[in-house]
């Protein structure tokens, strides 16, 4: 697209084991990235190309397209003529926030179109709307970390923290290629929680968020465990408890869990070594058992979607 403004927005880890909903971080890479340029030619937002995957060119029927459409409607601006085009560089159904991402920098990229009427922390209900198009529900785990980087405690679309990432945090990421989709993961879970599990899993995310502002690595590896929905969802990923059990005896992991809604797996570790020898141990299950995968190493993202 000639004289488009383009974005690039990163892949997260949501619910990060322990925050199912409102806990996510920001990766380095993947990301998608979303151009837009304003045009004389139509009224009104228009998806001119999608490229990396099939997903639908109306814009009320795509995250991205939704996600802008609700930020147009909001700054008054529906009937300004607009093209975008989708580049999706990551992978969906992954469990990275792939969907995510798309609306980060959807909204982003209006936003920098339109000159920035709003602050990038006030775009996130739009992105949030945008991601439960595809998430059938509202929460903000992938998008707010997508979106303004770090790792994010997401209380509810507009009551969103970042929380502090200690020296040498390092996440692994990979994604063995079969196909969620978040919807589905979402509808198998129990609507209760028992009282013991609820008693463990608000300790172990109390601690999780202690641990990273006292960079106490021991504390995050003592909470970070998910007794509430990994146990439901890892039926889902195949050889998913050969993969924690493995990737947990490396030193200096911190945990080990599903990312987002799967099939993704990740692993936080305390350094980049431990961090790429988990990437062996995890790739190694899934090659032996011919499963195709992706790896990806990254820190914590600080800066979230960019103007590229
Ligand atoms: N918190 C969401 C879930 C992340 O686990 O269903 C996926 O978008």
């Amino acid at each position: 697209m000639k004289n488009g403004i383009k974005v690039f927005a990163p892949a997260s880890i949501g619910n990060i084991g322990v925050g199912f909903d409102i806990l996510g971080c920001a990766l380095d890479k993947p990301g998608d990235e979303i151009v837009v340029a304003l045009t004389d030619a139509h009224e009104g937002l228009r998806i001119t190309r999608i490229t990396g995957g099939k997903l639908p060119m109306e814009p009320e029927k795509n995250t991205a397209g939704f996600a802008a459409l609700k930020l147009l409607e909001h700054l008054g601006e529906s009937k300004r003529g607009i093209d975008m085009e989708i580049h999706k560089k990551m992978p969906f159904g992954s469990g990275l926030g792939s969907s995510a991402a798309s609306a980060a920098g959807a909204v982003l990229v209006i936003n920098e179109l339109l000159k920035n009427p709003l602050s990038k922390r006030s775009l996130l209900p739009f992105a949030v709307l945008g991601e439960s198009i595809a998430s059938g529900a509202m929460h903000a785990d992938n998008v707010a970390p997508s979106l303004l980087g770090g790792i994010i405690l997401a209380r509810n679309s507009s009551d969103v923290h970042r929380l502090h990432t200690p020296k040498g945090l390092y996440a692994t990421v990979i994604y063995p290629k079969i196909n969620i989709l978040t919807k589905d993961a979402r509808n198998l879970l129990s609507p209760t929680v028992g009282l013991k599990q609820m008693v463990q899993q608000t300790s172990n995310l109390a601690g999780f968020i202690v641990g990273l502002y006292n960079s106490d690595f021991d504390l995050i590896r003592r909470s970070l465990q998910d007794v509430v929905i990994e146990p439901q969802r890892a039926q889902l990923i195949p050889h998913f408890y050969a993969v924690q059990e493995a990737v947990l005896k490396v030193n200096g992991v911190l945990g080990c869990s599903i990312s987002g809604s799967g099939p993704s797996i990740f692993a936080l570790s305390q350094n980049t070594l431990a961090a790429a020898e988990a990437g062996i141990v995890m790739q190694q299950i899934f090659n032996t058992h011919k499963i195709e995968n992706q790896l990806f190493i990254s820190p914590i993202n600080q800066e979230g979607a960019i103007l590229l």
